[in-house]
């Protein structure tokens, strides 16, 4: 890939443009052994060695970001209203990143945010039926009646019944909490199944998409980089 050297410094680095563009002009920044001074030189990132301050510099093409998605802010890369996801990625030097699915604005959870078009469209194809495990608390005492429903499949208005579902019951009372494993992304699934039934969602979370688990150490709104186990494991999901 061609890149200009202060926008792959950027990226490589975390510089902003300014810092980049400094760097370049204090001759911190060499290509192929050579010092440079032009920021708008242009270098071919799979065949260059670029060096800042002594350090070699790795490109890593595809980015992946395990965010703790807040209430508030929607699954999108651009919104004219509301905050984005990508708007809490601060350290998005690509501005190529976007959210692999969708949670509703008042969902929270585990949102795999990356540049990598592939993954992303095998982690939401409907034919892969890739397994999303939520937290949800309703209104309403649930009762096992509920889990043979969603076993067999429920009937919320779309062409088929939705696909077999996993309730594991936590708590019932005045507001019941429980686990739910879909394995599709119905718009408003979860909440659709759960209202189909008498019981009102109160509080939605994602905690699991296929072998990836949220990361019990990220506050709302905090995301991390993925380590490689886990993107591998993402990457080995059906295949
Ligand atoms: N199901 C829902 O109803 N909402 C979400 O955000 C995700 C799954």
């Amino acid at each position: 890939m061609l890149c200009r050297l202060d926008k792959y410094l950027c990226m490589t680095c975390k510089l902003t443009r300014q810092e980049a563009k400094q760097a370049i002009k204090k001759k911190q920044v060499s290509v192929d052994d050579v010092i440079v001074c032009k920021p708008e030189m242009k270098i071919d990132t799979t065949k260059q060695l670029v060096q800042f301050q002594g350090n070699a510099l790795l490109y890593e093409p595809y980015i992946y970001y395990m965010l703790n998605k807040p209430a508030g802010v929607v699954s999108a890369t651009k919104d004219n209203l509301h905050r984005t996801v990508i708007d809490l990625i601060d350290d998005n030097v690509q501005n190529d990143l976007f959210p692999v699915g969708r949670l509703d604005i008042d969902t929270e959870g585990l949102l795999l945010i990356t540049n990598d078009g592939e993954l992303g469209h095998r982690l939401t194809s409907p034919a892969h039926h890739v397994d999303k495990r939520y937290e949800v608390i309703v209104n309403g005492a649930l009762d096992d009646t509920l889990i043979e429903k969603f076993a067999t499949g429920l009937d919320i208005g779309e062409e088929k019944p939705t696909l077999p579902a996993t309730l594991t019951i936590l708590e019932t009372g005045e507001r019941s909490r429980a686990y739910i494993t879909i394995q599709e992304g119905k718009f408003h699934q979860v909440k659709r199944m759960f209202s189909h039934c008498g019981y009102p969602v109160i509080f939605l979370k994602r905690i699991q998409m296929g072998p990836l688990i949220l990361d019990s150490e990220l506050a709302p709104g905090e995301y991390r980089r993925l380590s490689e186990e886990e993107v591998q494991a993402l990457k080995d999901t059906k295949k």
